[in-house]
């Protein structure tokens, strides 16, 4: 959940590290710091509870001196409270050594235990400063940074990514993972190490994936991957397909602005180069094969949060076009459950970070009880995708907003794309149904583009309710994790009490949550709905407004049944019913942000929370 930044190079270390941890401050901001050799090979840091900025002031008011080494961290508490005692950099080797970490050292109360017994001392309450301690110990015996990191690894148990430098050994930072993310940057005579490309994308775009259990040693000219033995690993060099810029607000108040605004090319983009003549082209699937994918039995979702969402959409689509049974797992109840699964379930994971520990551990249990693992992924260079068999990356571009938005539509349109591609392997749709459904799928983007336009009297509408201390939100079928999502986003953002249910489900307990008064967002149906729920969601809206509820009802334009009864329309465009979803999902994301925006409150980083959750 921490963000990590190193660099060594001719550079000013402060600049690199400092644009770094800004672009990183969506993983975790609850204080942030730096470690910098200066030329006079003095290790000096500076950290601070808070947000970037207030680390930012402090340089500015005392500037430290500056080098071309240094290492620097964004925090998300896990032990300790968010103080500036307990902010990274933490020291080792009487001050010489600085060493930041992202995950939880399991067994740091007994390791911290046997130092104190040997006599050491500790200023902070984090698992981290053990590290630090032992990592300074280790190079007092042995001289070598690597090896001393190599020692320590041995020792921890848990999930990690740490990076160290010490003052004996300029130009050098030592970086170590396990579970945890790391990325490295190569650069012209400097290079880099991030939790994510974010950290360097601004220097350089070409860089090196690092595996699990492995060690990576950075020095101007040279980068040495081992794995915690101390063998050579050769690491897999990518590009990073977007620039600096794409990660910037571009003139938007706010990240999730800008990238509800990108809601349109996210679905196109996931989309560009799937879809060849009305067919579905999904050459990354190579790896599992049409012939395996033809003759699984089952399918297991396994994801967190909006990301589950999409996924209970993608188990729509799938049984309906496939006709295979599907099962959505949130990722942290899945081992717990000792599954039932084999060689023939696909278990699909889905995960915006690639680094969400829960589907992590999910995916590396499914893989060795034998499934076969397909990942849907929108970060190159991550974790998840290097344990599956096969991913389907989605294009969203970078998000940073730690709610996620255009991440979702891009992970139901990956969902969607990859039915098609199973109802076709599984000779379950013709060339032509494909063709038809691939058509209304390429549509979407316009729509939604559409959608967009009734932002303004979401925010009006949003103004109005910035008081409301409760909403519900009703959906049916697809419009159930519609229904869900909407809640989540108003939770996560306006810190408001949000509950989702399905419309069906009302009379059997939600409708005594109902006084005057009360919001309730309903995802109507089409009236063209063949399924003919169009009817019933509306009797579930005559239910609650007999009881005094004022209803918001996302509906299809012209849907005169819903215009007569709710008190607010927002209108969406015409779709088939699977479709749907990726259109009413907008306006409540639009909600949720304007709403924490009237409240005045941070929706880009909304408190407790961290973009990517790299502890279980
Ligand atoms: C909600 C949100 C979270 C994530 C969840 C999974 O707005 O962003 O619920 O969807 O933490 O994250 P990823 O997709 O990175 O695995």
């Amino acid at each position: 959940m921490c963000g990590i930044v190193g660099y060594v190079g001719p550079n000013s270390s402060l600049d690199v590290l400092l644009a770094g941890l800004s672009r990183l401050e969506y993983r975790g901001y609850d204080s942030a710091g730096v470690a910098v050799l200066d030329r006079a090979g003095h290790l000096g840091t500076r950290k601070r509870a808070g947000k970037l900025v207030a680390l930012l002031d402090d340089l500015e008011v005392e500037p430290l001196r500056d080098g071309e080494t240094g290492i620097g961290h964004t925090r998300w508490a896990t032990h300790g409270r968010p103080n500036d005692g307990n902010a990274h950099p933490h020291l080792g080797d009487n001050g010489k050594l600085a060493l930041i970490h992202n995950g939880i050292i399991e067994n740091f109360s007994e390791l911290k235990q046997e130092l104190l017994d040997a006599g050491e001392t500790f200023t902070s309450e984090t698992d981290t400063e053990v590290a630090a301690i032992m990592v300074g110990r280790e190079f007092r015996a042995t001289g070598d940074l690597a090896e001393a990191m190599r020692r320590v690894v041995a020792r921890l148990e848990g999930a990690f990514t740490l990076l160290v430098m010490h003052e004996d050994v300029p130009g050098v930072v030592v970086g170590a993972r396990r579970n945890s993310p790391l990325v490295i940057g190569l650069g012209d005579g400097e290079n880099f190490l991030g939790s994510d490309v974010a950290a360097f994308v601004e220097f350089t775009r070409r860089a090196l994936e690092i595996g699990q259990d492995q060690i990576v040693t950075i020095r101007p000219d040279s980068v040495v991957v081992t794995d915690f033995d101390g063998n050579d690993v050769e690491p897999r060099e990518f590009e990073v397909e977007w620039d600096a810029s794409a990660a910037e607000k571009g003139g938007w108040s706010s990240f999730m602005a800008k990238e509800i605004s990108e809601e349109p090319e996210a679905v196109a983009n996931t989309l560009l180069g799937r879809v060849v003549e009305g067919a579905i082209h999904l050459p990354e699937l190579d790896p599992i094969g049409d012939d395996v994918l033809a003759s699984i039995d089952r399918i297991v979702v396994i994801a967190c949060g909006t990301a589950a969402y999409a996924g209970l959409l993608g188990k729509y689509a799938i049984e309906k076009w496939a006709r295979i049974p599907v099962e959505v797992v949130l990722s942290h109840e899945f081992r717990y459950s000792e599954p039932v699964i084999g060689p023939r379930t696909l278990v699909v994971s889905i995960s915006q970070s690639g680094e969400t520990m829960d589907t992590l551990m999910a995916v590396k249990y499914a893989s060795q009880a034998g499934a076969r693992v397909l990942s849907i992924c929108n970060t190159q260079g991550a974790t998840i995708p290097r344990e599956s068999e096969a991913v389907i990356y989605t294009h969203a571009g970078p998000e940073v907003a730690v709610a996620s938005t255009k991440a979702f539509v891009a992970q139901v349109t990956a969902l969607y794309v990859l039915g098609l591609h199973l109802a076709r392997v599984r000779e379950r749709l013709s060339a032509h149904q494909i063709a038809e459904q691939v058509s209304e799928l390429q549509q979407i983007p316009a729509k939604l583009a559409d959608v967009l336009v009734s932002s303004e009297r979401i925010k009006q509408l949003a103004t109005w309710m910035a008081d409301t201390r409760s909403v519900l939100f009703l959906g049916r079928h697809v419009g159930y994790p519609v229904a869900l999502e909407g809640a989540l986003k108003l939770k996560e953002l306006a810190y408001i009490h949000a509950e989702g249910f399905a419309a069906g489900e009302l009379k059997h307990g939600p409708i005594a949550l109902i006084e005057p008064g009360q919001i309730v967002f309903v995802v109507v149906p089409s009236p063209r709905d063949p399924l003919s729920l169009h009817p019933k969601v509306i009797s579930n809206i005559q239910e609650i407004k007999a009881r005094g509820a004022r209803v918001i009802a996302i509906a299809e334009q012209g849907d005169t049944a819903a215009i007569a009864l709710a008190d607010e329309v927002i209108p969406i465009p015409l779709a088939p019913p699977l479709f749907e979803p990726l259109l009413a999902v907008v306006p409540l994301h639009i909600f949720g942000m304007e709403l924490a925006s009237a409240k005045g409150l941070d929706v880009d980083q909304p408190r407790n929370l961290a973009k990517s959750v790299t502890v279980e």
